[in-house]
């Protein structure tokens, strides 16, 4: 595993594990135990999952079991809209995320959407962060404008920005953007929640097997070898064993290239800029 330091000093794992889409309480404890068994250390969840807790009894499970240390693991979890009124409500919202964690402290919060007082709700955030309930915060769903504007206001640039990446959303002057405001960035949907026949692309397909790799395993690296922090999700442990396994091989420049030329500068997921979009997330 590689990691990155972010710009508060510390360490977080180039690649972690994604629950969202996995309500089912005892299915998701299991899931998370085995992704732990499996090798991840950084696990990203949300207020918004709705499985906050079941990812705490994974924990506790993991460590208790010897597994791994609380020390080892990186847990990140975020403020949903709801909670983005004002400044307390979101510092409410991070204690209430630590209580369904059963942890006393996370490594990164993220706010989950630009929408609502974004501003207050980072206020929020940060006096959580001062306090030490958090080790490191920042945001998700900026896109540059946003971001760029965001980072000239706030006391504490955000550590992490998390967004939509890989072959057919390259973001290439978002993660510039990103890099040079001091955030790194971090890929939700690595996998276009499997969209486009990401799994069966012919020019994807043949890059692996030149490694002995799937092609869900080359775009995972793709977007690691670019210094790109993913968080794939999956439910089945032989595909969680499959997107780690990704270390032992480097893709070269043109293969590089080829992938990116799979952008189609848009989402095929969400679109932040359509307020239906905007008005169905702060109805929710
Ligand atoms: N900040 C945000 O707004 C935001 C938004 C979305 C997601 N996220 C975070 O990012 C994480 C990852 O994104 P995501 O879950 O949306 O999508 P994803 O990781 O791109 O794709 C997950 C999908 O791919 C399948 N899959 C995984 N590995 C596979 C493999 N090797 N071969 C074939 N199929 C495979 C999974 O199915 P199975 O589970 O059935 O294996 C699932 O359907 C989320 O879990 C969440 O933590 C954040």
């Amino acid at each position: 595993m590689e990691f990155i330091t972010l710009n508060t000093g510390a360490k977080m794992p180039l690649e972690g594990f994604g629950v969202f889409q996995i309500p089912d309480a005892e299915e998701c404890e299991d899931v998370v135990y085995n992704a732990i068994k499996t090798g991840y250390r950084l696990l990203d969840t949300a207020a918004a999952y709705m499985n906050e807790e079941a990812l705490g009894k994974a924990v506790a499970r993991a460590i208790a079991d010897g597994l791994t240390t609380r020390e080892e693991l990186f847990i990140t979890t975020k403020v949903w809209v709801s909670d983005m009124k004002n400044e307390d409500t979101a510092y409410e919202a991070v204690k209430i995320s630590l209580a369904k964690l059963n942890l006393p402290y996370v490594d990164l919060v993220l706010l989950h959407q630009p929408m609502g007082d974004y501003f207050a709700a980072y206020r929020g955030i940060t006096k959580a962060y001062r306090e030490g309930l958090t080790k490191a915060i920042g945001v998700a769903n900026f896109y540059p404008a946003i971001l760029t504007n965001f980072c000239k206001f706030v006391e504490v640039t955000p550590a992490v920005n998390q967004v939509e990446i890989h072959p057919f959303f390259v973001q290439q002057g978002a993660i510039e953007n990103m890099k040079s405001l001091g955030v790194a960035p971090q890929a939700w949907g690595p996998l276009a929640e499997g969209k486009h026949g990401i799994f069966t692309d012919p020019e994807l397909v043949a890059i692996g097997e030149k490694y002995g790799k799937s092609a869900a395993q080359v775009v995972l690296r793709w977007n690691a070898q670019r210094g790109v922090s993913i968080i794939p999700k999956s439910v089945h442990v032989n595909r969680m064993e499959q997107n780690i396994d990704i270390w032992d091989f480097s893709l070269t420049d043109e293969e590089m290239t080829t992938i990116a030329a799979k952008d189609l500068g848009h989402s095929e997921i969400v679109d932040h800029s359509d307020p239906n979009f905007v008005n169905f997330i702060i109805n929710m």
